[in-house]
């Protein structure tokens, strides 16, 4: 009964590139011959004897169309549409019928065959179905190409989309530059102030003196180092990379925090507290970036009012998640970075207190703006808080605002840590 080759096809000429594929699936011989001389002159064919051989075939070359028997010994035209639509949901089936039940049929219809024609047919019909098909694949390849160049034009649209963004953000990042090697340029210069009035006219250093001068110069040297970890920072945000490993343990990173508060002008007479962990707790974020963030709470708080008043910074570390949706926005309270915070418990909250005058509800919406301000733009330059946020949301944290005119403000920083243990972090 099978006498072709799995491979049978009929020879192609140059003219027949253009034209396109059909297959013939039959596993009788008699059909398979009957088709190949009524669509040989009209399209490129391919005979195959069943359906693994017709599979294969479809796999290596692009088939349009399929003329397929229903019944077939090994697999059937049915199961055959449902392969062939699998390997190119694409490709047009129609089948050949016998005397299938109508369960058949509208399961071939279900699997996606375009058409079926009762045996015997006429050749009208079935040049017409050929036709139909060929046309319905004509017109989903058309399909393909447009949404293929949608998709490329979506891209590009992107991309510009993009590059708008990092031009603007570039504009940000240089003045936020600035921003931040102030706060430790302003520690050296007091430093050296002090270094200054220490040495005096002295012309030999000994003893206190001596050991004094080494420590303050330990803390020139960092804040130097500091000052090229945030040059470093602002040209990976322009690369558009970002560290997923760093972490830090938060006691260091208060202890820090306290030595640079201790000389930085804006303390005045102000008093300030900072409360270390009882036991320490490493936070997913890069210690620069976490002194960056609390240093800018805790300018903005001593720089809330004139008024002498007190600052305090406190951590606790939360073993469940928040519950989110207690966080209401409103003219008190704002979260920030809702979206993005990865909110899996150990969660290390370090709040930054003010008893100074709050923030009004009008004021409150804009304060994290880049460039927004209340001190006058000879004294900031409403930089802080964008840094803040744009540090905060990559380290995938969250910061919640509680405020109230005439009784302070409470910044809270909650930021995911680092579990080596796998065992939750000590709650205090
Ligand atoms: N603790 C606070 N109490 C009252 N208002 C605050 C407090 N923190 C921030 N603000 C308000 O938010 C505004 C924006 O703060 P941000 O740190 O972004 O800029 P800035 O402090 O004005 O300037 P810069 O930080 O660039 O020196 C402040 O001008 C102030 O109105
Ligand atoms: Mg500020």
């Amino acid at each position: 009964m099978n006498s072709l080759s799995p491979f049978d096809t009929i020879s192609k000429t140059a003219a027949a590139t253009t034209k396109r594929t059909l297959l013939i699936v039959d596993d009788e011989d008699g059909p398979r011959q009957s088709l190949r001389v009524v669509f040989k002159d009209d399209y490129n064919l391919l005979i195959a004897s069943d359906g693994n051989t017709a599979m294969e075939m479809v796999k290596q070359s692009k088939v349009d169309a399929v003329v397929s028997d229903i019944k077939m010994s090994g697999m059937s035209g049915v199961d055959l549409l449902g392969h062939l639509k699998a390997i190119d949901p694409y490709i047009e089936v129609i089948l050949l019928t016998a005397y299938e039940t109508a369960d058949t049929l509208r399961q071939a219809l279900r699997l996606g065959a375009c058409n079926y024609l009762n045996k015997p047919f006429e050749i009208a019909d079935i040049r017409g179905a050929v036709a139909g098909a060929m046309e319905r694949r004509a017109f989903s390849e058309q399909i393909d190409r447009n949404s293929q160049q949608l998709h490329e034009l979506q891209n590009e649209l992107q991309n510009q989309k993009m590059l708008e963004e990092i031009t603007r953000s570039r504009g940000e990042i240089y003045a936020s530059i600035i921003h931040d090697i102030n706060g430790p340029l302003t520690v050296i210069s007091g430093f050296i102030q002090l270094m200054n009035q220490r040495i005096g006219s002295a012309t030999r250093l000994e003893g206190e003196d001596l050991e004094n001068i080494k420590d303050r110069q330990k803390t020139i040297t960092r804040q130097v180092t500091n000052c090229i970890n945030i040059s470093r920072r602002y040209l990976s945000f322009l690369r558009q990379q970002t560290d997923s490993n760093a972490a830090v343990g938060v006691n260091q990173i208060l202890a820090d925090l306290i030595e640079l508060i201790t000389a930085h002008p804006c303390v005045h007479d102000n008093q300030f507290q900072i409360h270390p962990l009882p036991e320490d707790i490493v936070v997913r974020i890069n210690g620069t970036d976490l002194i960056q963030i609390l240093l800018n709470l805790m300018v903005n708080a001593f720089q809330c009012t004139s008024q002498s008043h007190r600052v305090e910074l406190r951590c606790m570390v939360h073993s469940e998640p928040l519950e989110l949706s207690g966080f209401l926005d409103g003219p008190h309270d704002q979260l920030t970075n809702r979206e993005n915070f990865q909110n899996v418990p150990p969660l290390l909250a370090l709040a930054v207190t003010d008893n100074g005058p709050g923030i009004p509800a009008g004021v409150l919406p804009n304060i994290f703006n880049a460039y927004f301000t209340t001190k006058g733009h000879a004294q900031g330059t409403g930089l802080g808080l964008n840094i803040v946020r744009r540090l905060v949301k990559e380290a995938q944290g969250a910061i919640h605002v509680h405020t109230k005119v005439d009784e302070g403000t409470t910044f809270t920083l909650f930021l995911p840590t680092v579990r080596d243990s796998g065992e939750p972090a000590p709650s205090i």
